[in-house]
């Protein structure tokens, strides 16, 4: 939730010349961050002993077309923002940066600080006015605040340090801060607590970012942060202390994210890019762990193979489409594993007393890593003494940081705001992890589990073929449907959080009515939405894999259409009956129950982004979202 860049280099760098490219390394990472948050941008550099601050409202197109207009300076020391609105509506003066101590102090800002009222009551009373409605501009007022009674740059060179410092030490709730002053004009003070920051490391220059795709242009070497620091960032260095100010270190990786990753490829939108990159990213989060009998490696999980063979109790802790995708684990878990499963919504975990001890393994799934509700969630949980594995996407987020071990998705970044692959990959992950418990407890059964592994290692082929096939036609039903305003999906076993994730995507993408449904639970209730010409989604269980569910399904259809629903059918090749009951059916290929989702949802992505597309709407960025939600 908003992302955040900052840049520190110096004169005479590559392509640039003498020249500082502080606004276009910056303007490049905000482009490339722009999916955490685009209500408004806006960004600073520092130029002689001057800050220059260009902001608008709306997407970064309107902050670009600005600086063509009104150039910024040669600069080389930048910070920028792209914001999702949580304090003040969105507009220019709500935008980042925000300026304090005469406007040589500029601040940007990610997460919540919760009682800036009280401090912005007591700052009122000092003196002090603002110019917008932000909790930013309260913690910016305030380290202006805290600089100035410490003797500004009197005090010497660290003053800005420790004022973020004593800053830090006043903010409630969580942050990540980057500050720069006209006075300390190479350097940038950043802090973070419980919201993300990483640092790039150039040559010659050093880089600052939400997530690393902030510099992916320019540097793959990154240094993952703790909880509670602060750095001070220079083109010549970086330091790292803590908010006592103690000397800290960070952790350095490189980067493995192709930089090309972050095009469209040719597709119309990220998100059709990256519907069509599950293949390969499915085939990544197998890759190397899975053999044909069913045995599982799943190196670096950090987990012993003991203490899940002890594990008495499994509690999935995710949000939004991640929680289907743990609901999906819980089938195949509990199926081969014989362990009591359940899925919580990680925002209701914590505050329901949930019964977590040493012997439950809690599974926090989570694309970005960083989705806060899910971070306390895991913070909850290890301190009822859980042993906590997280699934990621992002190498070195704060999730898998703060968890016992983690199960990497190896998805590759995802930048639609929508989640598809990172959806697929982490069922994947889950069906790896249900084989691996039941290998190592020796549970469920081995013909089946041996079966499930060799369809597992198909799966990128099928999801592949089926691609190949369906984009047409797809595409040509959303056009047809263009019209509609609300669709209802409803499915099975496996196929109801499937029907869950077919309708998120619709509401999110598109903003119409959308909803899921167990298809069992139509006729306690939801059946009186059913009315003539509304459509249907029907996510059908393979007659041979689940026959009984199957006929029941069928049941379900001739209620719908009694009542002039149109059935529109995911269902297996070769389902004839299926076929013949439905307005339209969108076929997948044959598989096992369990990993049928890996097909269904794919149909159901299709759909949805060409739905969006036909309406005309913007499909990577949906109103009102961000990629990552790192606020409670
Ligand atoms: C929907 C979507 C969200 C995320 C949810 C959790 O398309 O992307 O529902 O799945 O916000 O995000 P992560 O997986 O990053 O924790």
């Amino acid at each position: 939730m908003c992302g955040i860049v900052g840049y520190a280099g110096r004169v005479g760098l590559v392509e640039t010349g003498t020249a500082g490219r502080a606004a276009s390394v910056v303007l490049e990472g905000l482009r490339r961050l722009e999916y955490r948050g685009y209500d408004s941008a806006g960004l600073a550099v520092m130029a002689g002993k001057e800050v220059h601050v260009r902001k608008r409202a709306g997407k970064l197109t309107n902050l670009t077309a600005l600086v063509e207009a009104d150039p910024l300076p040669d600069a080389v020391v930048g910070i920028g923002h792209t914001r999702w609105a949580t304090h003040g509506a969105p507009t220019d003066a709500n935008a980042h940066p925000h300026l304090a101590d005469n406007d040589r102090l500029a601040v940007i800002h990610n997460g919540i600080i919760e009682n800036y009222r009280s401090l912005r009551d007591r700052l009122v009373e000092r003196g002090h006015v603002f110019r917008s409605e932000t909790d930013t501009e309260v913690a910016a007022v305030l380290l202006a605040d805290n600089y100035r009674r410490l003797g500004g740059d009197q005090a010497g060179t660290g003053v800005l340090e420790t004022a973020v410092r004593r800053t830090c030490a006043d903010l409630e709730g969580s942050f990540t801060l980057l500050a720069v002053h006209a006075e300390h004009p190479g350097l940038i003070v950043a802090a973070r607590r419980d919201s993300p920051l990483v640092v790039g490391l150039g040559d010659g220059e050093n880089f600052l970012g939400s997530d690393v795709s902030g510099f992916i242009d320019f540097t793959r070497r990154a240094v993952e942060l703790g909880q509670d620091q602060v750095v001070s960032l220079t083109a010549e260095g970086v330091t790292i202390t803590d908010f006592g100010g103690l000397s800290a270190e960070g952790r350095e990786f490189t980067v493995d994210w192709e930089a090309a990753a972050a095009t469209k490829d040719g597709h119309p939108s990220f998100m059709t890019k990256e519907i069509h990159e599950q293949p390969e990213a499915v085939r990544r989060t197998l890759q190397g762990r899975l053999d044909v009998d069913g045995s599982v490696t799943l190196g670096g999980l950090g987990i012993s193979d003991e203490v899940l063979k002890g594990i008495q109790k499994i509690v999935i802790v995710a949000c939004g489409t991640a929680s289907y995708a743990g609901q999906i684990a819980k089938y195949a878990i509990e199926r081969w594993c014989r362990i009591p499963v359940e899925v919580d919504l990680a925002h209701e975990f914590r505050y329901r007393n949930p019964l977590v001890d040493v012997r439950t393994l809690v599974v926090a799934v989570s694309q970005s890593g960083e989705t806060m509700d899910t971070l306390m969630a895991v913070r909850y949980a290890r301190e009822q003494g859980a042993t906590v594995l997280a699934i990621c996407n992002t190498v070195g987020a704060t999730i898998p940081r703060e968890s016992d071990g983690v199960l990497y998705t190896h998805a590759g970044p995802e930048v639609a705001v929508a989640s598809t692959k990172a959806f697929l990959t982490q069922v994947t992950a889950g069906l790896l992890l249900a084989l691996h418990l039941a290998r190592l407890r020796g549970t469920g059964d081995p013909i089946e589990i041996s079966t499930a592994a060799a369809e597992l290692l198909e799966m990128p082929e099928k999801i592949q073929c089926m691609l190949a096939t369906s984009k047409e036609r797809i595409a040509a039903l959303a056009a047809a449907m263009a019209d509609s305003t609300a669709v209802l999906f409803i499915g099975r076993h496996v196929g109801h959080p499937v029907a869950m994730e077919g309708a998120l995507k619709l509401k999110e993408l598109a903003y119409i009515h959308a909803e899921g449904f167990a298809a069992g639970e139509l006729k306690h209730g939801a059946i009186a939405l059913i009315h003539e010409g509304l459509a249907v989604f029907v996510v059908v269980p393979s007659p041979a894999g689940s026959p009984i569910l199957h006929a029941k399904m069928m049941s379900t259809i001739q209620e719908i259409k009694a009542r002039g629903g149109r059935v529109i059918a995911i269902a297996e090749e070769g389902d004839d009956v299926t076929a013949g009951w439905s307005e339209t059916m969108l076929t997948i290929p044959s598989s096992i129950p369990l990993l049928s989702p890996l097909l269904s949802t794919v149909q159901l992505q299709l759909f949805a982004a060409s739905f969006a597309a036909a309406k005309g709407l913007d499909v990577d960025r949906p109103r009102n979202l961000a990629k990552s939600v790192t606020v409670e």
